[in-house]
Order: structure tokens, then sequence, then C-alpha cells
């Protein structure tokens, strides 16, 4: 079954983006003229999705604003002979549903994702965190095959150096991976020290999870950093039905941290035709 439904957590406080994030959402910082979200987005219709799930805080009303539609604006352009720039705005949640959910309270991933239940129903759903941007569908559209083949929730992992993976949710697997870089997961464990760690794979922020791991949210209790933690309702999924892992081998930003983001916006606008010449002209310069 197509997976349709894409989950897009953005109620968080991003304190790593202070104080630019004191009244921008990070998922609305730009790369170049685009917000970091609307990449994600549209990684995600990429891989077949049509609806767009966006998990808001009631602090962060620009994630509103950006969807909604502007027919004075695209109007204006219009008359100013910038079709294309029309076009683009006209565009946004025109050829795509999207419903916005609040989470009251940042509680963690697992809670966000928590809101997003009546949103998405009883289907399978993917799950991309706004602060990495990937270099295409190809990850996601994988996963999502992997979910329909066995019937259980999937992971996109990321070999590490052993040192980092303190800092992120990390995998048990229960085999090496296959030729596409599939491996079944025996267990999950967020943020542990790298003496406990299990593998040197963290997961990154692409998931497809079965509709039941809404029921495994419900009971999680507070996890790691005292919050409560997706990495953990997965966890109690392995116990029930299979896991997989997806080894990735694209292109990823992290673009939840000043440095990051400055880095995507340098790669991701080399790639640019329209821009990537001058801003190489100029790096070289400088
Ligand atoms: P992060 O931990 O990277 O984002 O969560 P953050 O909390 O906003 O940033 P810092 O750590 O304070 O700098 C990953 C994604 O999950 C969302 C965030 O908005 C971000 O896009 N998130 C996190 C929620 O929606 N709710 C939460 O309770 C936690």
């Amino acid at each position: 079954m197509q997976v349709r439904h894409a989950v897009i957590p953005a109620a968080g406080m991003g304190t790593r983006f202070l104080p630019a994030t004191k009244a921008v959402p990070k998922e609305l910082l730009p790369i170049g003229d685009t917000p970091a979200i609307q990449f994600v987005i549209d990684e995600a219709l990429g891989a077949g999705i049509d609806h767009i799930v966006v998990v808001s805080s009631r602090h962060k009303p620009g994630i509103e604003s950006y969807f909604e539609p502007r027919p004075d604006l695209v109007e204006a352009l219009r008359r100013a002979g910038r079709e294309d720039a029309a076009d683009r705005l006209a565009a946004v949640g025109r050829d795509w549903r999207v419903s916005i959910v609040f989470q009251d309270e940042p509680r963690g991933l697992g809670h966000a994702v928590g809101c997003a239940e009546s949103a998405v129903g009883d289907e399978p759903f993917a799950v991309l965190l706004p602060d990495e941007i990937m270099g295409d569908s190809s990850l996601l559209a994988q996963m999502n095959g992997v979910c329909a083949a066995s019937g259980g929730s999937v992971v996109a992992l990321k070999a590490v150096n052993p040192e980092e993976v303190s800092a992120y949710g990390v995998v048990d697997p229960m085999s090496d991976p296959d030729s596409d870089g599939v491996l079944r997961v025996a267990g999950l464990v967020e943020k542990p020290s790298v003496a406990e760690a299990p593998s040197s794979l963290i997961i990154i922020g692409r998931y497809v999870l079965t509709p039941d791991v809404f029921g495994e949210i419900s009971r999680l209790r507070p996890g790691a950093g005292g919050e409560l933690q997706l990495t953990d309702a997965i966890r109690a999924q392995v116990d029930r039905s299979p896991v997989h892992g997806v080894i990735s081998t694209i292109a990823r930003y992290d673009t939840g941290t000043p440095l990051g983001m400055l880095q995507a916006s340098i790669e991701i606008t080399l790639r640019s035709d329209e821009l990537g010449p001058q801003l190489a002209d100029w790096l070289d310069d400088l």
C-alpha cells in the first residue's frame, strides 16, 4: 500500500538557534529563497505522499501563515509579470493537502507524533524531521517499499564513528545489511553512552511507521532527557512485529544548528543553476 501521509514535527523550541528562533521558527529559516520545511515537503511529495501533517506550536504562528493561500500576493506578482514567482507561491498547498495540528508543550518527539493520530488515521505514515534535509526522495521511497513488504515500521540509519552515537537513537541490528542496505532491528536505544551503544548505526530523521505505534506512544513514560521518545515507542513495536532499518547513502544536511544551516545553504545553493555559478565565483574570490 502506498504511504499517503507524512507527519512533520515542528513544535520544538529550536534552542540551538536562539535568538533567531524567538520570532522565526527554525523550520522557516531559508536556504536561498526556500524555507527548510519546503525541502522536506518536496521530498515527501517525491515519494508519492499527498497529505502533509505539520505538528506546530501556538508560539509559531508563522508556520500556519506559510500554508495560508495569498491570492492578493499571487495577483500582484502576475501584474508585475513575475509569472514564475506567482506560480511557485500559488502551488503551496494546492496540489497536496496540508493539515496543521498543535502540540501544547514540547514534551518530546514521541508526544509530537502522537498529536498527529487523528489526522493520519489507521494507515502507515512517514515521519520527516524538518531539521534534516535529504538530497532526494529515494531513501523515503525505499523505506515505503520495505514497510509495504514487511508490514512493520522502518527507520533510516547512518553509520557514524562510535564516539558520535550519544546524541542519537541507536539500533541493535539483528543481521548484517542486505545488498540494498536493509537490516532487521532487534532493539533500539535513545542517546546511549558510547560504552552501552549496541552499534554505531544511528537513526536519522526519517521513519515509516505502522499505525499501532500510536498505542505505544500513548503508553510512553519519560525516557532520555525526560522526554517522551519516539525511539521507545518503536522499541515496543519490535516485540510484536518486524522492524527494519535502511542504511542511507544519500546526502543529508543537519540544519538544526547555525553551522549546519550555513553548510546546507552553501552546498545546496552551489548546485542551483541560477545562483550556483555566482556563489562559486564569490567563494573563489573570498
Ligand atoms: P529537535 O530536538 O532537533 O528540535 O527535534 P528542537 O527541540 O526544536 O531544537 P533544539 O534542540 O531546542 O535546538 C527534532 C524535530 O522535532 C520537533 C522539532 O520542532 C524539530 O523539528 N519536535 C521536537 C516537536 O515537534 N516537539 C517536541 O516536543 C520535540
